[in-house]
């Protein structure tokens, strides 16, 4: 698996308001981050031609985090657009189910897919909480290239690291301005902190990144994140519709470890 290199472990989200804050911000903080992270409101605003602008000017991987949530047609028409803009990773919801992310890997070709496996908000407790373990399983089983983990919950992490393995990509958000603490998702196995408003919204963002740069580069030099010995039995999707069947009950056993009733559950963002 072509893995993007994790050399300052910061995944840049680049949800300034148009396209003159964009390149100035960039300016300020490119040689601190890795990949950057594009979301619908600057796209909205500026048309996906934004994503071909700064990857010109900006040689990084770019990640098109529209957490695509459709039927396979309409995903796979938003994954050809993306492509032709010169994204090089495109997310998707993980409960768009098999067909879909088969689908949307196929579409994907050379470009990334990436698995959400658990929202940061309180609310990805409710629904996406229960189901992370299969989102992850999924994700591995149909050979996406990574998944989106909560970086706010570093225990989660680690768990999706176990599912996943070390071949995959796990990129992680919720740090700095929700609460996860900086380097904390890379410790806990993730390869990239999504870091958004901590950054941009920082009194002198070069700083700032360069500050968050700094804190990342113990664990990300110790490896303890990446675990790289671990290897993983390949997985049977009838034991992953079994584990689904399970958690339409009320709470089954890996609802108990990813959803609002594991030890992880509680906290307040
Ligand atoms: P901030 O400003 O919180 O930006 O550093 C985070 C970016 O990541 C996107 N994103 C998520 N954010 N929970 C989040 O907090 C998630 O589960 C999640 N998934 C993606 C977010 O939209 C913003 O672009």
């Amino acid at each position: 698996m072509n893995r993007w290199k994790s050399e300052t472990g910061i995944m840049l989200a680049l949800d300034v308001p148009d396209r003159t804050t964009a390149f100035r911000l960039l300016d300020r903080v490119a040689d601190e981050i890795d990949v950057i992270k594009f979301n619908y409101p600057l796209v909205l605003q500026e048309g996906l031609e934004i994503i071909t602008r700064v990857k010109e000017a900006y040689p990084r991987p770019i990640l098109a985090d529209f957490k695509i949530a459709d039927v396979p047609v309409t995903n796979n028409r938003i994954i050809d657009l993306c492509r032709r803009a010169g994204a090089d990773g495109v997310m998707v919801q993980g409960f768009i189910g098999i067909d879909a992310i088969q689908s949307a890997i196929a579409a994907a070709g050379e470009m990334k897919i990436f698995v959400v496996t658990q929202l940061t908000n309180p609310g990805g407790l409710d629904f996406t909480g229960r189901f992370t373990g299969e989102f992850a399983q999924l994700a591995r089983m149909l050979g996406a290239a990574g998944v989106q983990a909560p970086g706010n919950r570093p225990e989660v992490v680690k768990k999706v690291r176990e599912i996943v393995g070390e071949e995959m990509m796990i990129a992680c958000c919720g740090i700095g301005a929700q609460g996860g603490k900086f380097g904390g998702a890379i410790a806990a196995g993730g390869d990239f902190e999504i870091i958004g408003r901590a950054i941009y919204q920082a009194p002198d963002p070069a700083r700032a990144a360069a500050e968050i740069r700094a804190a990342i580069a113990p664990p990300l030099k110790s490896g303890t994140g990446a675990g790289e010995n671990r290897r993983l039995q390949p997985l049977d999707p009838r034991d992953l519709r079994r584990g689904g069947e399970g958690h339409r009950g009320r709470q089954g056993p890996r609802t108990a470890r990813f959803g609002r009733t594991g030890p992880e559950g509680g906290g307040k963002l």
